[in-house]
């Protein structure tokens, strides 16, 4: 770990003691380096990723100062490879991305198979720098690349039915044996939503790459969705189904602990997690809470319409 571990609140104080118990028994049981995985592929940043060129800067980028590569790969949430920050890095080490194809399907005039070379070509790729907000109270700055979802969406068309767009992870216990309710706490696949409107928002960013490469695997390669101004839990990674639907569709977080974790989870010091306040945060390698959140995480000016007239407390 390069970066200290902040007195910081973590899901994992969620998790009832048997799931720990059953998952350290699990752990136990593993043979080490099935675990630990093999050598990384990529010597110049020891990740298995590589360059994506032509990259456009974006006029929605922060110019706050970013975190550092090894930052964002080794303190991460992506509990199918465990739920400590460090173990995505270790454990999604070899998770294979290719082939990989996302189906767009349900309410659209043209459900589609998208191989991820055609999603690399679908719209001119964007370096978009971005806060990045954890629920848990830690926040980063990270250079994502990719292009508006909208650019997808648009692409298969959504009927009039379509009201909200559901997304969903890869599952697959053998690259992912933590990945079970009894080791990590959560239902898989994850799962999560959004209203449509908030899906065909700019700023909701359909990402590729990170740091002017592909993604590594521990931050959700090949595909994951960034959207900057909610808690990082609504940014689903390694995306294999996207299905516009006609009502609010089920959300990992939320199968977990409804009271905690709500469909819209918007960024907002003023409405508490229900154990922790939210009004300040920790932006790393910081060990401490000191930085005032920032309401739709300091994107108000851009999304805060699209709640005009909700009561925020009640829509958490
Ligand atoms: N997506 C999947 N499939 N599984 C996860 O456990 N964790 C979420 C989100 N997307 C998660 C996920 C949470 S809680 C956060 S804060 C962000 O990913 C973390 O993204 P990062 O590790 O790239 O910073």
């Amino acid at each position: 770990m390069l970066i200290k571990k902040p007195a910081d609140l973590r899901y994992s104080e969620t998790t009832p003691k048997s799931v720990y118990m059953n998952r350290r028994k699990f752990l136990a049981s593993v043979p080490a380096a099935a675990l630990a995985g093999r050598e990384l592929l990529s010597p110049s940043r020891g990740l298995a990723t590589t360059k994506l060129p032509d990259l456009v800067k974006s006029p929605l980028s922060t110019d706050e100062k970013q975190n550092t590569l090894d930052q964002v790969t080794h303190y991460n949430n992506y509990y199918e490879f465990g739920t400590q920050k460090d173990q995505p890095a270790k454990y999604a080490a070899n998770f294979k991305t290719d082939p990989w194809t996302v189906s767009v399907e349900g309410e659209v005039e043209k459900k589609r198979k998208f191989s991820m070379d055609e999603i690399l070509k679908l719209a001119p790729l964007e370096e978009r720098i971005y806060r990045h907000r954890c629920v848990e109270r830690w926040s980063i700055v990270v250079p994502w690349i990719g292009y508006s979802l909208s650019a997808l969406l648009k692409a298969v068309g959504p009927t009039s039915k379509a009201k909200y767009v559901a997304f969903e992870t890869y599952w697959d216990l053998k690259q992912m044996p933590m990945a079970t309710p009894e080791r990590s706490g959560l239902q898989y696949p994850y799962v999560e939503g959004l209203r449509l409107d908030e899906a065909m928002h700019p700023l909701a960013l359909l990402c590729v790459g990170m740091f002017g490469e592909t993604l590594p695997p521990q931050d959700g390669a090949p595909v994951r969705l960034v959207v900057p101004w909610k808690y990082g839990f609504k940014s689903i990674k390694s995306i294999v189904k996207i299905k516009l639907v006609t009502s609010e569709p089920p959300t990992t977080w939320n199968i977990s602990n409804a009271h905690e974790y709500g469909f819209y989870s918007n960024v907002n010091p003023n409405v508490d997690h229900p154990r922790w306040s939210q009004a300040k945060e920790t932006r790393l390698p910081s060990p401490f809470a000191n930085r005032p959140t920032q309401i739709f995480n300091g994107y108000g000016d851009q999304v805060a319409s699209l709640y005009a007239g909700m009561d925020l407390k009640k829509n958490y």
